[in-house]
């Protein structure tokens, strides 16, 4: 299977077959069945965002694949200072051999990536966190040993990137996945995305509005901050307003008693979570986070190798 050259935008752009080759490969790559490497490659990273995480993992991966990852904070580069998107991406091409972003608008990672010749990596934006995805289908992977025929239940904002991203990443594979957010248009589906993500699914992508009944029989308890990056003018109205959809030791319960909780980080302990249900027997957070290393250890490889 040749990616080589792809960017990787969104999971919609990758088939079920696509996604499964990466998985496979960021799990054999983990074990040291099979060794990659970008010798002499670089890797620029554009943060418009703050991260730990991803920058870290980005930043270690490449020097695991013995290339090199330069971190760019975008305010200190010449973009802060009105230099267009296109000319960045032309200019970064001629250096380096991928680009990283963290952007807030999805429509600029999709201007980068019109005008780079180099494959553009989406580290985030405001509809999409792929690589995200990809680190927590390897670990259903490892911990379920599948993914089709399980259900998915994503708590809080079902509006934003993580929600999109698990509903088309999860979906694609086989899994149900059940939206469990407020009835209110700040945190329901983004029936644009839902659409696409739709075409190419063997599950089911449903909404159900009450946090019991969604959680009854799940595999999977997801959920994310209820203050994305971005947000924080709205901070006090999403804590009230998402309160009831807090994932605490009630909602486990209903899930099936080897259920998986799953939070991509950072966490807010008492927000959208309370901290015995994340800190746990049945949370797996910091096993996504290694895995962010791994599969995107994977797509580099495969898409910059
Ligand atoms: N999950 C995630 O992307 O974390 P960071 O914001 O720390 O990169
Ligand atoms: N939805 C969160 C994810 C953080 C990794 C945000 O966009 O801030």
């Amino acid at each position: 299977m040749n990616m080589k050259g792809r960017h990787f935008l969104t999971l919609l752009d990758y088939t079920k077959e696509e996604i499964e080759h990466l998985l496979d490969l960021a799990i054999k790559m983990k074990k040291g069945e099979v060794k990659k490497d970008l010798k002499g490659k670089s890797l620029a990273m554009l943060f418009q965002k703050s991260s730990t995480r991803t920058r870290v993992s980005f930043e270690v991966g490449m020097t695991q694949l013995e290339g090199h990852a330069l971190f760019m904070d975008m305010g200190t580069t010449q973009l802060g200072r009105g230099e267009t998107i296109g000319d960045t991406a032309q200019t970064l091409s001629r250096y380096v051999d991928g680009i990283m972003a963290r952007l807030y608008k999805h429509s600029d990672a999709e201007e980068l990536a019109k005008h780079a010749t180099v494959p553009v990596i989406n580290a985030l934006t405001d509809l999409y966190h792929p690589c995200q995805t990809m680190a927590d289908m390897m670990t259903v992977m490892e911990k379920k040993g599948k993914i089709a025929g399980l259900k998915v239940v994503f708590f809080g904002d079902c509006g934003f990137n993580m929600f999109n991203s698990t509903a088309i990443g999860f979906s694609k594979m086989g899994a149900d996945v059940v939206a469990c957010c407020p009835d209110h248009p700040n945190y329901s589906l983004n029936e644009k995305v839902m659409e696409k993500a739709r075409e190419g699914a063997t599950g089911k992508i449903s909404v159900e509005h009450g946090p019991m009944e969604a959680a009854e029989g799940a595999d999977i308890i997801m959920t994310d901050t209820w203050v994305s990056m971005g947000q924080d003018s709205e901070k006090a109205k999403r804590l009230q307003e998402l309160r009831p959809y807090q994932v605490d030791a009630r909602i486990m319960a209903k899930a099936k008693p080897d259920a998986i909780f799953m939070h991509c980080l950072p966490a807010h302990r008492g927000e959208e979570m309370s901290a015995d249900v994340i800190d746990g027997k049945q949370s797996v957070v910091f096993d996504e986070a290694e895995n962010r290393l791994h599969a995107q250890k994977a797509i580099m490889a495969e898409l910059m190798g």
